[in-house]
């Protein structure tokens, strides 16, 4: 049995989220570039299932698919699977904790811009373990967390903000836990006449504690950056932490 997903999700990932990310805050992320990296670490498996951890509205679902790559989007909320049914986009309802998959069904998968550390850490480790389950032996994984290092001062020192365009308003705040080692946010998204209160928590890694929980799952690292275009991680200046990681082959599991 897995836990409830905590609440703020139910909360934060409601419609007005994707139709924010999708028009206003389109611009906080680079699809094409990451579909790029994407399409270059499972260059070789171009055909076999991939699957998209964490899917929303399919941001990369789509690039990927236009790639020739064979990719099925995974998201706990059927309003985002639906918006994604109605464009053509293949994704299945599911919790990242336990995968709708056979053993080693897929080649690969990912899960990027802040899907991965909803749960306390024994929980984030037993969903990686079950990535471990369906990634193939030799399969990749690439994984993109905030670094805690550097968001976690960040978020420490953040002052409230605010930012408004014609029809957009963001009113945000932002806190670091040390005793759960999370991230804390919460705000305000006005949108054209709605508007959806939100918070969230996030359980955030440094590079040797990710490494250490992707290693009890199964996975090798095979490469760090801190941005889909710039290769080196810098420990204390990177804010982001891109790791890919390769399944071991099961008789090396620990
Ligand atoms: C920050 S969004 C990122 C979406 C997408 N990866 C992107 O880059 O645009 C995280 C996504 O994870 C989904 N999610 C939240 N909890 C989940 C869970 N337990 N299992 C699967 N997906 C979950 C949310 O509904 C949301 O669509």
């Amino acid at each position: 049995m897995i836990t409830p997903p905590p609440e703020w999700t139910r909360g934060y990932f409601a419609p007005l989220y994707a139709d924010v990310y999708e028009g206003p805050l389109a611009d906080a992320t680079n699809t094409e570039l990451e579909a790029d990296f994407l399409e270059e670490v499972f260059a070789e498996v171009k055909g076999e299932p991939l699957l998209d951890i964490g899917c929303g509205f399919g941001r990369h679902v789509q690039p990927m698919r236009k790639r020739g790559h064979h990719v099925v989007g995974l998201d706990l909320y059927p309003h985002l699977i639906q918006r994604m049914s109605k464009r053509g986009r293949r994704a299945v309802c599911g919790d990242m904790r336990r995968l709708p998959f056979a053993e080693a069904a897929l080649a690969g998968a990912w899960c990027l811009f802040n899907s991965f550390g909803y749960f306390p850490h024994e929980e984030n480790l037993a969903a990686l373990k079950d990535w471990g389950r369906v990634i193939r032996p030799e399969g990749h994984v690439v994984l993109q967390v905030p670094n805690r290092p550097v968001m976690g001062k960040i978020a420490e020192e953040f002052a409230p903000s605010q930012m408004m365009t014609n029809d957009f308003c963001v009113t945000e705040v932002y806190d670091y836990d040390r005793d759960s080692k999370s991230m804390k946010g919460r705000g305000l998204w006005q949108f054209k006449g709605r508007e959806q209160p939100w918070e969230f928590t996030l359980r955030m890694y440094t590079l040797k504690e990710l490494e250490r929980a992707l290693g009890k799952a199964g996975f090798d690292t095979v490469e760090v950056r801190e941005d889909f275009d710039s290769e080196e991680f810098k420990e204390r200046a990177s804010t982001q932490l891109i790791l890919t990681a390769r399944r071991r082959a099961a008789r090396s599991l620990p």
